[in-house]
């Protein structure tokens, strides 16, 4: 079985996501030892943004645009990171709120993985996602609040955002872990985290 852990904090140690992330798949290892985990960590080694010079090879429009035989390091990068979510059982994500949406760093990743004929595809009945079988985690940390019913709630594009485009791809249940509050104050910063942490101790095991 094969997990693959995406970082995408811009801090390190510090980071809410990485500790609760790494704590989930501390989790899986233990649940099913053998587990082989490769981690992507987008902030040490950020994707460039999505260009016709490195779509993946065998993407459609790379194709239609007379690129199927290039195999640029560029595009090899961006194909890299599709087949290692291709290849993975179970999907680990940091993703921090960065202006009330995902980071830049995480969506580049994002833009890698949504790949027709691969992850989804246009059918009769319109989109269908190809990815459904896979375990995705999410641990979404926020420095503010924004659930239902709070003041901010309809400033939330991280979570909804993320929900959407896993959707799409066929895992319309991804389990989501949330730690908000994480800049209101060093009291509040502990609670979400611990709460984090519990809500990874009470995840399924692998
Ligand atoms: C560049 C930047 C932008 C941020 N924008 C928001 C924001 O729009 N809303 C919010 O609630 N918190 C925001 N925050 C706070 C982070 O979401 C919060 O600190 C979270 O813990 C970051 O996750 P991390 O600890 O894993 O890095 C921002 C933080 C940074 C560094």
């Amino acid at each position: 079985m094969k997990l693959l852990h995406v970082d995408s904090s811009i801090l390190s140690a510090d980071s809410v996501s990485r500790t609760i992330g790494t704590a989930i798949v501390e989790r899986m290892r233990q649940a099913a030892p053998g587990l082989e985990v490769l981690s992507r960590d987008l902030a040490a080694e950020p994707l460039p943004h999505l260009s016709l010079a490195n779509l993946a090879s065998d993407h459609p429009i790379a194709a239609a645009h007379g690129f199927s035989q290039d195999v640029s390091a560029a595009r090899t990068a961006s194909q890299d990171a599709l087949q290692e979510f291709l290849d993975a059982d179970i999907v680990v994500i940091g993703a921090p709120m960065y202006n009330f949406t995902i980071s830049s760093q995480l969506k580049a990743w994002i833009d890698r993985i949504i790949a027709p004929g691969k992850t989804f595809r246009y059918g009769e009945k319109g989109p269908e996602g190809l990815a459904g079988e896979k375990r995705v985690i999410i641990v979404v940390t926020r420095g503010g609040f924004y659930g239902a019913g709070t003041p901010m709630a309809a400033a939330e594009h991280a979570e909804t955002y993320l929900r959407l485009v896993f959707g799409f791809i066929g895992v319309t249940n991804p389990e989501i872990i949330i730690a908000e509050g994480v800049q209101m104050g060093p009291g509040q910063r502990a609670v979400a985290l611990q709460g984090g942490l519990e809500a990874a101790a009470h995840l399924r095991a692998a």
